[in-house]
Parts: C-alpha cells; structure tokens; sequence
C-alpha cells in the first residue's frame, strides 16, 4: 500500500493508536454558553471518528470559569459537566479504534468575558482586552495548577483515553513559558527552568493522581514570533525538561492569539499561500526531535499532502500527523486517503473557520460556498 506507514498503528504512552492520523484541538463552538455538550456536539464529533482519524483531540476544555477563552468552548472545572462528558466520549467510544483526548486550557489575558479580568505571570499589555493583565500571586498560581490537575483527573473518570496540557498560543501556560510574558520573580518565573516549572508541576502532580499509565502530552509553544520572545533554541531545553519529567508526546506549535490581528501570518493556523507553506512546524519537529527520547513527536501545522506525510514517517523525522482545518472541511480526509485517492487536502487554509467561530459554530465556510453554487 501506498501509504503503508501512515496507516500502520503507533502509540503515545502506551495507548495504540490504529494509524498516524491526528485531528488537532480545535474549538468548535457547540457547547452551551455554560460549555455543557450539546447533541450538535456529539454529531460533529462522531462525523470526525467515522471518517478514519486514529486520535481526536477535543477542542481546548476550559479549567477554571476564568480560563474559558470563548464562547460555546466546552469547560469542566466542576462535577456537573461530567455527565454531558461521559455521554461524548461513549458515543466517541462506539467506534472503539478511534482514541480521544481531552485537551485542557486556560485562556489567561485573552478571557472573552468582560465580566472577568485578564491574568497572566506579569502584568503585561493586552491587545485583545486593551488593559494590562493582573499578575496572578504565587498561591493563585498553585491554584491554577490545582485546576488543570483536578479538570485533568475528571477527564481519566469521564473515559478519555489521553490527557493533553494547552501550553500554546498565547494562552496562560504558554504565557508562564514566555520571557516577554514571564517577568515573575518567585518560583515560576525567571530563566527557562523556572518559567517551565509550571507545566512540570501539572505534570507531576497529574501523574501522581492518575498512576503511571495514563498518557500526558503537551501542545507546546516553541516560538513567540516577536521580539525578545521565545526563541527554538530556548523552546528545545524546555522540551527536554518536559521529557524528562516524563510527558509522553509533544506537538509543537508557534505564536499567539493575541497577535494574530496585528501580525496576521503568526498564528499557528497560517494562510498557506503554495505547497511549499505546507508542514511549515517541521523545523520545529526536526529541532526538538533529539530530545524526545524516542517518545512520539507530532507534526501540526499546514499537513495537507499524504504523500509528503509518507516520506516524513519513513525518514523517521515525525511520527504523528496532526490536522485541523483540513478536517473541518474533510472529516472523512483520512479514508479517503485510505481507499486510494491520495490528492491532497481540499480546504484551501483561508482561515474563514476561524473567523466565523466567534458568532457562529465552526464550520468550512469555502465548502459550504462552493456547495451553495452548485
Ligand atoms: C477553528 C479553529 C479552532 C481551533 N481551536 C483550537 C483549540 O481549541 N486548541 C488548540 O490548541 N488549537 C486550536 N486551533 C489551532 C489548530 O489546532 C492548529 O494548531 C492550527 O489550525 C494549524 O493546523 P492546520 O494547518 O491543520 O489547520 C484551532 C484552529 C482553528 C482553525
């Protein structure tokens, strides 16, 4: 077969996973206001795991009332979305190959509700709210991690298969990670040991409550794209750290929410004007590679050709694929991959998904043009 290797079975931790086929976190704006599921949820999601996606990683899932980054965005920082949860991740289960992950977030400065104001490690500028966020103490940030460990241990009772930390974009842990954001002088801030000492004691205190089978990933911001910012060579001891303390996998991303609008081309869902924009984390995949300790590296960002895919797998330089826009147009992309038709992605990488998600559900806005016309 063609696509042999992008078809055979891999694992993050020690869940097998039945190819290399990755749906990347993607809000897609069908919970309640309140973030309970929603049968419209459900269905969304169960188009996603008939299509062939081995792994399915939720859109981002609020762990505090003050990290919910936008409306309809799903939450469980309490007992009572536990049910909703529970009834989501079954009916994903019923197609019992396909795997789902429950990413888990908090937005920090770029809270959409006005009614709470933004926190981050320093009180930095926010471009998004127009105000400088609130510096979060050191026992509010001892509670953050609480959060994140507490939303983490409901996950494993709801029935996730895997948990994945958010610590990208420009939300808060990516914010802890930054040195423009990280400013603090106690503990949590300071060089790159200790702007990473967030995420390490999420993941410690996790796997103290979960035991040592259970797999937890991080999404990671491995460049800032701005002055003074994260930098790739800083971004590869992180990862290093991280690994070490014993996450199962990384997804590199770049960029922030918050300068997506002045700096459009730095979000990590970038325009993709050729095919020679494609895959365009891959040399952040190919930096961080070396210290991954043979646990699983997954490239995000612009992955739209199985072929290309193909020869990345054989060459051993990635060893998941993860998409999001592709499969918003396409959630049936990786079986037709699978029977034979190996074109590309259709979605055309505009960012109109994007863009509608705000006052509307998440939906290809190309494809629903293009049908309408016919
Ligand atoms: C509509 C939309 C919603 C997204 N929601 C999330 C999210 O909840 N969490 C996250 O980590 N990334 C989110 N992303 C970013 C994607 O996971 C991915 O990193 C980015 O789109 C690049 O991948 P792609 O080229 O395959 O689209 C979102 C992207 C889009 C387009």
């Amino acid at each position: 077969m063609e696509l042999e290797h992008l078809f055979s079975p891999g694992k993050i931790g020690n869940v097998q996973i039945k190819n290399r086929i990755i749906r990347s976190a993607t809000w897609v704006a069908r919970a309640t206001e309140d973030g309970y599921i929603t049968e419209d949820f459900i269905e969304f999601y169960s188009k996603l795991a008939k299509g062939g996606t081995g792994l399915i990683i939720s859109g981002y899932i609020a762990v505090d009332l003050e990290g919910a980054a936008t409306p309809r965005m799903a939450r469980l920082y309490n007992d009572s979305y536990i049910p909703g949860q529970k009834k989501f991740v079954k009916s994903i289960h019923e197609y019992s190959d396909v795997k789902i992950v429950a990413q888990i977030a908090h937005t920090g400065s770029n809270i959409y509700n006005k009614d709470f104001e933004p926190v981050g490690p320093s009180p930095i500028w926010n471009n998004i709210r127009k105000k400088l966020c609130r510096e979060l103490t050191t026992q509010e940030v001892r509670n953050v991690i609480k959060r994140f460990v507490e939303t983490g241990c409901r996950a494993y009772e709801i029935g996730y298969d895997i948990v994945q930390i958010h610590g990208a974009h420009g939300y808060l842990l990516s914010d802890f990670v930054s040195p423009v954001y990280n400013k603090r002088t106690d503990e949590f801030g300071g060089d790159y040991q200790k702007r990473a000492k967030i995420l390490v004691d999420i993941f410690n205190q996790l796997r103290d409550k979960l035991g040592k089978n259970y797999p937890i990933f991080i999404k990671l911001n491995t460049r800032d794209y701005m002055e003074g910012g994260l930098e790739l060579d800083e971004a590869k001891k992180i990862a290093k750290i991280l690994i070490d303390t014993g996450y199962d996998a990384i997804e590199p991303s770049c960029g922030r929410f918050n300068v997506r609008f002045s700096r459009r081309k730095t979000y990590p869902a970038v325009m993709l004007k050729s095919t020679d924009d494609e895959n365009y984390f891959l040399p952040n995949v190919k930096a961080l590679k070396p210290v991954m300790k043979n646990r699983p590296i997954i490239l995000m960002g612009g992955v739209r050709n199985p072929i290309t895919a193909e020869k990345i797998l054989k060459e051993n330089t990635a060893d998941f694929f993860a998409m999001s826009r592709p499969l918003i147009y396409e959630p049936d992309l990786p079986n037709r991959w699978k029977s034979g038709d190996t074109s590309p992605a259709l979605c055309i990488s505009c960012n109109a998904c994007l863009g509608v998600t705000r006052a509307s559900k998440t939906y290809c806005v190309t494809k629903k043009k293009l049908e309408e016309k016919k």
